[in-house]
């Protein structure tokens, strides 16, 4: 179920996009998120100043961001429309990444998505929100971030951790194999292009994030134990 915004395709001046209509909670939902991480930053004793809500997440959204990501090689859908309430942006056809690895273990995406959460992290950029969901494959086989919204300026141990985290416990819920050979792969591509090993915290935040995301208790729980 998707409760920040409706999310359906459509056609604008021609082409086929994607409208994504934010729904009336999705306020409140974004404080509670941000509440979370700064309390759970507090509880793991590395306190982390809260995401500015508000405007931000707009701009966080805005042609302006989708530029600055291009620059270090992370692609986005083109922009067409923003409003306070809608956004309309390319359609990519691949589907998102969290539904391809329920269908196949493609480690080769997987690499790129470590490699992705890297060179963000070179740019002292976090994604807070790094669930494989928000990656989509387009027609060359290349990833594009999508859900730009909690994009920040940071690169402390505990919001890279987060980072990492999330992208974990968002595919926890696979198998145990297929979840521990993506694991590798994305961890291993993280740390080759940052050149150092991931930010201690991840597997914590991991375990915590996981039953929150999961789709299937049994396989999070195996995952859980076995790592
Ligand atoms: N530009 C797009 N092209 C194709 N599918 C998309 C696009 N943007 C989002 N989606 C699909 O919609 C889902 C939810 O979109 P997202 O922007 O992450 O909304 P939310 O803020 O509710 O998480 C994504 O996981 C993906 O499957
Ligand atoms: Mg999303």
């Amino acid at each position: 179920m998707n409760w920040q915004r409706h999310v359906r395709c459509g056609e604008f001046e021609g082409r086929k996009v994607v409208i994504k209509t934010n729904k009336r909670i999705k306020g409140f939902r974004d404080f509670i998120l941000i509440f979370a991480y700064v309390l759970t930053s507090v509880l793991m004793l590395h306190p982390s100043s809260p995401h500015p809500l508000g405007t931000i997440l707009l701009h966080n959204e805005s042609v302006a961001m989708r530029k600055t990501l291009r620059k270090i090689d992370i692609l986005s859908p083109t922009l067409l429309y923003i409003s306070k309430r809608v956004l309309i942006e390319e359609f990519v056809e691949g589907g998102n990444l969290y539904s391809l690895f329920e269908k196949k273990n493609d480690l080769s995406l997987a690499s790129k998505a470590g490699l992705i959460t890297a060179r963000l992290h070179s740019a002292k950029l976090v994604f807070l929100d790094n669930k494989a969901e928000n990656y989509l494959i387009n027609a060359q086989r290349q990833l594009v971030r999508t859900d730009l919204s909690f994009i920040m300026r940071d690169d402390s141990i505990f919001s890279r951790s987060m980072d990492i985290a999330s992208f974990l416990a968002s595919i926890m819920d696979l198998g145990r194999f297929e979840y521990r050979i993506l694991h590798n792969t994305y961890i291993k591509a993280y740390e080759n292009e940052t050149g150092g090993s991931c930010p201690y915290l991840y597997i914590i935040l991991r375990n915590i994030l996981a039953l929150g995301f999961s789709a299937n208790r049994a396989n999070t729980f195996m995952n859980l134990l076995s790592s």
